[in-house]
């Protein structure tokens, strides 16, 4: 089941899906939570962070897990996505470092930490809500269209479209990382809420295949989400422009 929320522009965006997941936390201040890096979420974390601050939230029993690692990219490197959530959301808030999941792309056994991942998102009891970006290829997590899609955490060669969009975070396009360690469609689909922001033209074709697609299709990743009975898809004007409201 997929709940749309179509608003304004990114701040919107930010601001909507960040009152949304405040309130879940509220409801439930021990949530086990899924987290997204790259630009869309960029402003939803400073509006957790501003509500940190106001004293309106608390993280001290948030658990989080991520749903992307590159492999082979140096964490302290600023455009590893350890580096990304650091400097986004977990120096600012009271999360419990203990309580804070990354895969780790430079371990020399990537089997052995797929396994440790998907092991201990089942320990803590699942996750109970997953937030989510779109690529403009509609992958989700860094599930790449291909015909065949994985279930659990795995290693994923990255499709070009997501090398080119992701170059911005880099020096040059021949410093993007050619794998990432990523969940599933499994390990996404078993959360029990998912929440997926959305801004901008580009996305719009991404987010006509997750509305209107009539079948699930592994070429378009995100047409997976039609399986799940709990998505909440806030998106702005720009990325609702191919789906008639
Ligand atoms: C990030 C992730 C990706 C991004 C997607 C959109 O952890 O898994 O699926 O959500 O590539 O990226 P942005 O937000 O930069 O457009």
């Amino acid at each position: 089941m997929l709940n749309l929320i179509v608003v304004k522009d990114y701040d919107e965006m930010s601001l909507v899906s960040a009152n949304w997941l405040a309130d879940e936390i509220n409801k439930d201040p021990s949530l086990v939570l899924g987290l997204a890096t790259g630009g869309t979420p960029e402003g939803l974390y400073a509006n957790l962070i501003k509500m940190y601050k106001k004293g309106s939230l608390d993280f001290s029993s948030i658990k989080t897990f991520n749903l992307d690692e590159y492999v082979s990219l140096p964490r302290e490197n600023e455009s590893s996505y350890y580096t990304y959530m650091h400097n986004h959301l977990f120096d600012h808030v009271n999360l419990n470092p203990n309580n804070i999941h990354l895969m780790d792309g430079n371990v020399t056994n990537l089997t052995i930490e797929r396994q440790r991942y998907d092991q201990l998102i089942l320990d803590k009891g699942g996750i109970d809500i997953q937030l989510l970006g779109v690529g403009v290829n509609g992958h989700i997590g860094f599930n790449e269209p291909d015909s065949t899609l994985k279930i659990d955490v795995h290693v994923t060669r990255l499709a070009k479209e997501t090398i080119s969009a992701n170059a911005r975070y880099f020096n040059s396009i021949t410093e993007v990382p050619k794998f990432s360690l990523t969940m599933g469609i499994g390990s996404i689909l078993r959360a029990k809420k998912i929440i997926l922001i959305a801004d901008g033209e580009h996305k719009a074709k991404a987010i006509k295949d997750l509305f209107r697609s009539e079948v699930i299709d592994p070429l378009k990743p995100v047409t997976f989400l039609r399986l799940h009975p709990d998505v909440t898809v806030i998106i702005d004007e720009k990325a609702a422009k191919e789906i008639e409201l």
